[in-house]
This record gives structure tokens, C-alpha cells and sequence, in this order.
């Protein structure tokens, strides 16, 4: 076609409905690859590039969405269909769970929702699963309100997470579990923090507003923004240039709760892909010295990246935590921000993928690793020093209960209080849960030694 004129309404109305069978095709592919144990972003990653123009904001909302309520749409899958679909199949499965979605937690038309997830098999380059697709979301839209009261007597269904994570937040939190476990089936905003040492957050909220992008302060922090709806980063006025980054709320507070002080040598321990790090950087006072340690090879890049787009320094290292004889210089620190590898389950919202692959198995390797790391750092800070530990977790056993039995175990350190106007006491430390202010799960509990 020639330039400037644009295609005739059938061609165009083709072209559109072959991109909405596209995208669904991409989600279910997306999600396949999930189901077999890739991690999402990875997933992400490698489809997205292949989606049709425009697609995108639509294929991650079908995404994540089905993810999120992956444990639900399940059920519903093994009630419709007659059989189980073959493990090479498994993209069909997920184009199921993609249309599902729609139909249950979406608003799109119940027959675009239909016909697209349909013709979505042809784009799978399966065509023979086009009958069964549209039998199954036909049938599930006939019988909507029975299999979902069906589905719902079913815990695990109705509550969209894994019975041991289910189990395990209603021990840690009998009050609070039903609240967290919303929480975790929500979208997450998308949260910025404004780079100080570039301008305040008030010149930042105008230029959103100039960009035409609604946004609040976040309560309790002076450098913390929301936006009323989510956006790629590059719609952000400045991010290539470092005048903000996204980092949720919560994660906003290691900053001010690590209490550096002028001339201080501090220590990131697990620093990448240096999200804190930075942070940290930002409000650093005069005479910091930064280290920022981690132990992948490959996330080190993406500390540089950070450290680049914000015009800052630190000496990044790699090196395994547990194990300070390999990298350590000797220097004793004034501060350590420890934010340990933990379970994620603070974060579900925003890596729903975490619902299918954490196990309770690889928890306890999670915790070993924790009072590792905990433990061989401790010689590292200086007597008088402070230690932040911290993670994006809600469970007890990687928290506070990790925390206890150090100070159990070490007559050297003591509990430096933290104190939080929106975060639950725990002994030691604070508890944000998941949804708090619209922040996501996180511990802080901070030690002293004398
Ligand atoms: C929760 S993430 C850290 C996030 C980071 N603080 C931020 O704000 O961007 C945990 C990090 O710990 C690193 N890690 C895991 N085991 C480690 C170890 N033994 N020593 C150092 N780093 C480790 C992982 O590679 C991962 O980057």
C-alpha cells in the first residue's frame, strides 16, 4: 500500500483480528513456558518480541492474569475438558486457562473473547484445537455460575494459591491471611521513586502531569510516587536520564531505615540488580564508601546498568556472601544492608509465577542460605555497626524467627528498634503485608552490635 493511505476497512478489520488471535497465542505460549518452569520475565523476554504490533499491554494483562489465578483456572480446565491434553500440548492447555480468563476476569465482549482464544490455535499452528477451545469456553459460559460455586468449594481454587502457601499464611497470620492472599490476586501498581539529587518529587509529579500520566505522593516517604495506571518505563519523562526508577513503596524504606551516617563504609550484600543499591546511593551522605556484592555473575551487568542510568558509583563485586574470605578486604562495615534470596511470597502480585514454582521443600534451602549469609557477614560489621535485614517475604521462618534465633546465638548483637506507622510489630523487626498502602510484603528488622 502507498504511504499515507491507509487500508480498506476489511483489509484493516482482518489485520485486527488476526493481531487479537496473536496475542492470545503469544499469552498462551507465554504461560506454557511458565507451566514447564521457566521464570516469567524470562518467558516475557522471548515471546514478547514476536507479538504484533500494539499487543503488548494486552498479552501481559492475559498473562498475568492467568498466572495469577493460575491454581483456579486449573480446576476448571480438568472439570471441562474430557481428557487431559498431552504434555506437548501444554499450549493448548494455556490458551484454555488465557481464554478463561478473559471470560471470568476481564472486560472484553464474551464472543471476541471466544473467537479470538479459538483462532488463537491456528496462530499456535495447531488447528485441530480450535473445536475444542470453543466447546470448552462455550460450555464453561452455559455453566459459569456452577462450576465456579463448584470450583469454589475447593480451597486451593477459590483462593488461587498452592495449599502449603495457603496453609502456611493462615498459621502465620490467622487474622490477616484472607487480606494478604487478596492482596497477592490484585494488580500491582506501578510505583517510581524520584531521583533527589535530580530535582524534588514535586518538580517530578508536574512533569508527569505535563506528560499527561496521573500520579500521588506515597505517604510516608518524600520520594515516592504512584501512578493512577501502569506505563512502559520509556513513557516515563527522564527514566533514560535517571530522574526517577520504579521500585515499589515498601522497598523505598531500606534507605532510611539503614541510617547511614556521613563517612560510613556500608555493604550491599545481595545488591543486584540494585534496585536498594541505588537507592541507597541516591541519599548516601558525604564520605560513603558503597560496596555492592552479589554472587551471580550474571546480574552484576544489570547493577552497572542502575549505577549507570543514575550517574552513580559503587564498587561492585562479585562474591558469595557466605563466604567473605574470598572478596572481603578487611575493612570492618558501619552498615550492612542485608536483603537475603527469601521466598518472594511479599511480591506475589508482581511475580505471580512464584504461586507454581516455589515449593516448601526449596524454602528451607532458602532459609539454610539466609542464617549462612547471616552468619558470616556478622564478623564484617564493625562493633557499633548496624545490620539491616530485610526481605520481600511474609513468612516468620525467613523473618523475624530467623532474626531470633541469632540474637539467641550471638551475645554481640542487640535490637536496633524500627518503628513503622503502617507496619506490624514483630519481634524484632516490622511486617509490611502485602497491600499495606499498596505497598508490597516486606521485613525490616534491624541488629546493633556492641
Ligand atoms: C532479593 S535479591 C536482591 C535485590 C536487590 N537488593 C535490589 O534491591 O535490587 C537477592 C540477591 O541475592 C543474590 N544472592 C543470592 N545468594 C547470594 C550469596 N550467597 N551471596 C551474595 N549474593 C547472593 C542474588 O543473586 C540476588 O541478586
Amino acid at each position: 500500500m502507498s504511504p499515507g493511505r491507509s487500508a480498506p476497512p476489511a483489509v484493516a478489520e482482518a489485520d485486527a483480528a488476526l493481531a487479537a488471535a496473536g496475542a492470545r497465542a503469544i499469552a498462551a505460549r507465554i504461560v506454557a513456558r511458565v507451566v514447564h518452569g521457566r521464570l516469567l520475565d524470562r518467558a516475557l523476554e522471548r515471546e514478547l518480541p514476536t507479538a504484533p504490533p500494539g499487543q503488548v499491554p494486552l498479552i501481559q494483562e492475559m498473562t498475568y492474569g492467568a498466572l495469577r489465578f493460575a491454581p483456579k483456572l486449573q480446576t476448571l480446565s480438568t472439570r471441562l475438558l474430557k481428557r487431559p491434553l498431552r504434555e506437548r500440548d501444554a499450549d493448548v492447555s494455556a490458551l484454555l486457562w488465557v481464554g478463561l480468563y478473559q471470560l471470568i476476569h476481564m472486560r472484553i465482549q464474551e464472543y471476541a473473547a471466544v473467537s479470538c482464544s479459538v483462532e488463537a490455535a491456528t496462530w499456535l499452528d495447531k488447528p485441530w484445537a480450535k473445536e475444542l477451545i470453543n466447546a470448552c469456553l462455550r460450555r464453561f459460559l452455559r455453566e459459569k455460575s456452577a462450576l465456579l460455586a463448584e470450583t469454589a468449594a475447593d480451597p486451593e481454587a477459590r483462593y488461587s494459591h498452592p495449599l502449603w502457601l495457603l496453609d502456611a499464611l493462615k498459621q502465620a497470620w490467622p487474622a490477616h491471611w484472607p487480606a494478604i492472599v487478596e492482596a497477592n490476586n490484585e494488580r500491582p501498581p506501578l510505583s517510581l521513586r524520584v531521583n533527589l539529587r535530580r530535582g524534588t518529587r514535586e518538580e517530578y509529579l508536574q512533569r508527569l502531569r505535563t506528560a499527561g500520566l496521573d500520579a500521588t505522593p506515597l505517604p510516608h516517604s518524600d520520594s515516592g510516587v504512584v501512578l493512577q495506571e501502569p506505563v512502559p518505563v520509556s513513557a516515563l519523562p527522564g527514566f533514560a536520564e535517571g530522574a526517577v526508577s520504579v521500585q515499589d513503596g515498601a522497598a523505598q524504606l531500606a534507605a532510611s531505615l539503614l541510617d547511614m551516617q556521613p563517612g560510613q563504609n556500608v555493604l550491599d550484600a545481595c545488591a543486584a540488580p540494585g534496585g536498594k543499591l541505588c537507592h541507597l546511593l541516591e541519599r548516601a551522605p558525604e564520605g560513603t564508601r558503597m560496596v555492592a556484592l552479589d554472587k551471580e555473575p550474571a546480574r552484576l551487568p544489570l547493577i552497572q546498568q542502575n549505577l549507570r542510568r543514575l550517574g552513580l558509583t559503587a564498587e561492585v563485586v562479585l562474591g558469595d556472601a557466605s563466604e567473605p574470605g574470598s572478596w572481603w578486604d578487611g575493612r570492618s562495615f558501619d552498615r550492612i544492608l542485608l536483603d537475603v534470596p527469601c521466598s518472594a511470597t511479599g511480591v506475589i502480585r508482581r511475580h505471580p509465577d512464584i504461586k507454581l514454582h516455589r515449593t516448601p521443600a526449596e524454602l528451607g534451602k532458602l532459609q539454610r542460605l539466609q542464617v549462612a549469609i547471616l552468619q558470616a557477614l556478622w564478623p564484617l560489621l564493625r562493633s557499633g555497626g548496624k545490620l539491616l535485614y530485610m526481605t520481600c517475604s511474609v513468612l516468620p521462618g525467613e523473618n523475624d524467627e530467623q532474626l531470633q534465633a541469632f540474637l539467641a546465638e550471638h551475645a554481640d548483637a542487640g535490637v536496633a528498634p524500627l518503628s513503622l506507622p503502617f507496619a506490624l510489630a514483630r519481634n524484632p523487626g516490622v511486617q509490611i503485608l502485602p497491600g499495606e498502602q499498596g505497598m508490597d510484603g516486606f521485613y525490616y528488622g534491624c541488629l546493633r552490635k556492641s
